[in-house]
Order: structure tokens, then sequence, then C-alpha cells
């Protein structure tokens, strides 16, 4: 018997490679043509090249379903202008933040500062006024007179993490120019969430949406093309089957066209082949993929549910099909092995029912005549499923 992990090196060394440059497949690769999107392009370059001019755009406000390349085009505008920035001189600064990434609106001002090269003696990490924070910003571009241009992409992070103070400041951002002296301050907000709108201070949408620009969704044929492109510089001539190819581009453009899906399904796809030595992407290998990525999914959330989420789920997973009453014992007897002080009933079933929008569980009423009605609920996913996510829980593991 050989070695199982000298088996697989081998298999690597020796084996068929069919993907040929794997970081052209991964969400951070800036591709060298984007296709169907020449409207936009120009309109978002349309709307930033005051600055060249050194005088101030306009605030922007970019939006469009997930996948639709709003952050690719926005990154190439600004990419293109700094090049010629570069050669000019001119105190131009093009900042880029994704609100997802910074958890808190101080983070994301932090992240600012620092690409307009403000030190940790000028901008500590912590420890100020989110407001002296800005005034400080603002000095440094009154004092550089630079002309500013922040992006602040996925903003609807933004409004979901913003204290009444955060509405402020970020009121304050996008009118920051009536407080410059020199130099200018222009916003570009980047979101999927359509609704998004309804949820900051009307004040900021209307100063931050002086421009907007809007992203349509792609069609099946347009997500082939940005699909196959892709395939020509990141496979092996030859490597990904027609009808696989097909697949992909009808799954991502059946709802709304979502590129980025498109691209995943397509890399996961291409690793399984590679994985199972195969010399060709099949639409087996897609199916495949879709059932990974789906799994994955569910997996990463309920790694990240709280311990007495977990613990209602593990509740649900020994009494399946139980009525709410019973899963709430089947629950103080799990924290009573695990020795956690138990939560309420009332605070149990508000919790299955914020389980139930995740989707892992699925509630269904009863009604038992004279003793009123009750709630019973299924998982929706195997056991093993969750065993498999819980099994890195140093908590859990007696139950387990
Ligand atoms: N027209 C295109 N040509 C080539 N690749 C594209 C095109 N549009 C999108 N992509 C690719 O699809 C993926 C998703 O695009 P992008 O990140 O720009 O989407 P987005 O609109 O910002 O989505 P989200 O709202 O979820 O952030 C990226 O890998 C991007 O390179
Ligand atoms: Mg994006």
């Amino acid at each position: 018997m050989s070695d199982p992990i000298d088996r697989l090196l081998d298999a690597a060394e020796s084996g068929k490679s069919i993907i040929k440059n794997r970081d052209i497949l991964h969400f951070t690769y800036i591709p060298k043509i984007i296709l169907h999107r020449d409207s936009e392009q120009e309109q978002v370059a349309q709307s930033l090249l005051p600055i060249l001019k050194q005088s101030r755009p306009s605030n922007l406000l970019v939006y469009g379903k997930p996948g639709t390349g709003k952050t690719l085009v926005v990154k190439k505008v600004l990419s293109k202008i700094q090049e010629r920035v570069e050669k000019s001189k001119f105190p131009i600064k093009l900042v880029y933040s994704n609100s997802k990434e910074e958890t808190t609106l101080y983070g994301l001002l932090v992240s600012f500062g620092r690409q307009l090269s403000l030190n940790e003696k000028e901008l500590p990490t912590t420890g100020l006024a989110i407001s002296e924070v800005f005034k400080r910003i603002l000095k440094k571009i009154d004092e550089g007179k630079l002309n500013a241009i922040f992006v602040i992409d996925e903003i609807d992070y933004l409004a979901q993490l913003v204290s009444k103070t955060g509405k402020d400041i970020l009121y304050q951002l996008t009118r920051a120019n009536e407080r410059l002296e020199y130099g200018s301050l222009t916003l570009v907000g980047i979101s999927n969430d359509l609704t998004f709108k309804e949820k900051l201070d009307p004040r900021v949408i209307s100063s931050l949406g002086e421009e907007e620009v809007v992203f349509t969704n792609y069609n099946v044929e347009q997500i082939k093309k940005i699909l196959q492109e892709r395939i020509n510089e990141s496979f092996l001539e030859d490597t990904v089957e027609e009808p696989a190819l097909n697949l992909c581009a009808a799954l991502a453009g059946g709802e709304h066209g979502d590129a980025r899906r498109a691209i995943d399904l397509l890399r996961v796809a291409g690793e399984l082949a590679e994985r199972q030595q195969s010399d060709k992407v099949t639409i087996e290998h897609v199916r495949e993929a879709t059932q990974k990525i789906e799994e994955n999914k569910e997996e990463t959330s309920l790694k990240s549910y709280p311990l007495h989420e977990k613990l209602v789920v593990l509740a649900i997973m020994k009494a399946n099909g139980s009525s709410t009453g019973e899963i709430y014992s089947s629950y103080k007897s799990l924290c009573k092995i695990i020795r956690q002080d138990e939560l309420t009933q009332r605070r149990i079933t508000q919790m299955l029912s914020e389980i139930e929008l995740s989707g892992i569980i699925n509630g269904r009423l009863i009604h038992q005549g004279i003793h009123g009605r009750t709630k019973k609920y299924k998982l929706t996913i195997s056991s093993e499923m969750i065993k498999k996510s819980f099994k890195d829980d140093l908590t859990l593991q007696d139950i387990i």
C-alpha cells in the first residue's frame, strides 16, 4: 500500500493539470477585457473625469445586482485615472475601501486616512472620537490641496453598522466640500442592495446620488462569453466541454446573471476534474460543483452560529420533527451535559423562528383541536452536515 500523502503528491507532480493559471479564476483578478460593459465604463469614467482637470467630480452612486461587474468596472476606471495621475504629478488621491471588510465606521475612515498617508501618530487606529478622525482626514486634504475620491464598496453594510453619530458623519462626508478651503472630496458608493436607499438617511442619499450609474443584469449569452474569455486565459486548450460551459452559464445566468457565481462554478468544477484526474471538465463536474458550493455555504453559516443557536440545531437533530416544547426539553438536557445555563423557552422559540429564516430548518403549524396549535420543526439538511460543521467546537465535544 502506498502512502496516501505520497500518492496525492505523486499525482500532483505527474498528474494532469488542466488549469494553467489559477489566479485568473480568483475573484480579485482584474480581466484585461471587460465584456458587455462599455456603456457603464464610459458613464463611470465620464463622471470622474473632472478630477483630471483638478476640479471636483460629483458624488456617484453605483447600483446593480451581485456579480454584475460593479467593483470590477470602478476599480478599472480608478486604475486608468491613476496611471495618468502618476505621469502628471497632480495632487490627486484615489482611495478604495470595502465596508464589508471594515467592521466599523471608524475602521473605514482609518483605512481612508492610511491611504492618504496619515500615519498611526497622526491618526491612531483606536481612541479618537469619530468626528476627530473625520476632521484630521479633512485637514490632510486641505493642507495637501488634494483632490480625493473615496470609493465605499458594499456601502449597504455601512448603513447597517453605523450608529446615530455614524449616520451624521456619513452625511458630513458627502458634504465635506463645504468644509474644505482647498482640495476636494468626492464619494463613490457601490451597492447591490437595491433597497438600501430606505436604510440610509435621505439627506445622505440625495447628496451621494448626485449622479447614478445602474448596472443591468447579464443574460445567459453574455455570461457565456465572459466565461469563454476566462477559460481561454486560465484553462489549457479544449479542456472544458461545451455542455459544461453551457450549464455554468445557464445556472448563473438563470436568475439575474451573476458573473461571480459563474466563475466560481467554473473554478470549483475545474478543481474537481483535476482531483479526479480527468482531462476535461464535464457537465457532471459542474453538477458536483453546485452541490459543493451549496454545502460550503451551509457549513460556513452553521459554523458562525452562537453557542445556543448551535445547541438548538442539535436539539432539533436529536428530536427531528418535534414541537417547540419537545425541542426545548431536548435543548435543556444538552445544556446540562455541557454545563451551560439554559435560556428561557420564550427566547428559544424566538430563536427557532430566526433559524427558520436561514432555511436550515423548516417549521409547520399543527392544529391540535382544543389544545390550540403548535409548531413542529424539521431539519432541511443532513445530520452529517451538522456534525461536520460543529466538530471543531470544543464546547460541543461531549455532545457530538
Ligand atoms: N463584464 C465582465 N467581464 C469579465 N469579467 C467580469 C465581468 N463582469 C464581472 N466579471 C467578473 O465577475 C466577478 C464579479 O464581478 P464584480 O466583483 O465586479 O461584481 P459586483 O457587481 O461588484 O458584485 P457585488 O455586488 O456582489 O460586489 C469578478 O470576478 C469579475 O472579474
Ligand atoms: Mg462588488
